[in-house]
């Protein structure tokens, strides 16, 4: 079910991704919150180049960065020495103690899964961090025009590019709501970006155990 192969792909053309063009400081307008997590013990989920770990440690979380991808951590790690890397799939089971960590940040890597797989994801991050721990990020809003005719449904706003070989999940509001019966929503709020040089609809979260 994950897309590893896409993803060790996507991460091949190393040069490309030097430059900061995914950096977007989305943070930024929520750093109030976030820095009011008293445990500094934080899982970046699906880092990718690391862009939000960076944030984070600048901000004063000792950050484990966790990626499908081996490629996305090496090269994270030439740009962090530091950086405390750790290869997973967000699918399996996450291999971290109950109630140990104060923040979760999974940034736009939580939109690739059927919404059974996605619950557990949540479920999974509910268990590891403490109470009062933030799980913060942003998935893909439904306004993004990214269904074509490469695209098989599989369920509701959820699926399989043939083409890329890889899956796509799209969020509306309600979408949330089957999610996060368990959580205290903090901000919930759909926003425009530009990633990668074009525009993109976002919801953004801070939910709270
Ligand atoms: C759109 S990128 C976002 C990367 C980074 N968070 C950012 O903001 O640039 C999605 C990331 O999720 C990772 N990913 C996708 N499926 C995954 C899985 N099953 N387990 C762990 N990471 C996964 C990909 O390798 C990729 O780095």
């Amino acid at each position: 079910m994950s897309d590893k192969k896409y993803w060790e792909n996507y991460y091949k053309d190393l040069d490309k991704y030097n430059k900061d063009f995914l950096k977007d400081n989305w943070m930024n307008k929520y750093k109030k919150i976030i820095c009011s997590v008293k445990n500094n013990n934080a899982i970046d989920l699906g880092c990718g180049l690391g862009q939000d770990t960076q944030w984070l440690t600048e901000n004063k979380f000792n950050v484990i960065s966790c990626d499908i991808s081996s490629l996305a951590l090496t090269k994270l790690k030439s740009i962090q020495p530091n950086a405390n890397t750790m290869q997973i799939d967000i699918t399996d089971d996450l291999p971290f103690n109950s109630n140990s960590i104060g923040l979760v940040n999974a940034n736009l890597s939580l939109h690739y899964f059927s919404m059974d797989i996605t619950k557990k994801i949540f479920n999974n991050i509910f268990d590891i961090l403490e109470p009062g721990g933030l799980f913060i990020g942003r998935m893909n809003s439904n306004k993004n025009n990214y269904i074509d005719k490469n695209c098989e449904k599989i369920e509701e706003n959820f699926y399989y590019n043939k083409l890329k070989e890889k899956h796509i999940r799209l969020f509306d509001e309600e979408q949330f709501n089957s999610l996060i019966e368990k959580w205290k929503v903090i901000i919930l709020n759909e926003d425009k970006t530009i990633r990668r040089g074009r525009e993109k609809y976002t919801w953004e979260f801070i939910f709270q155990k």
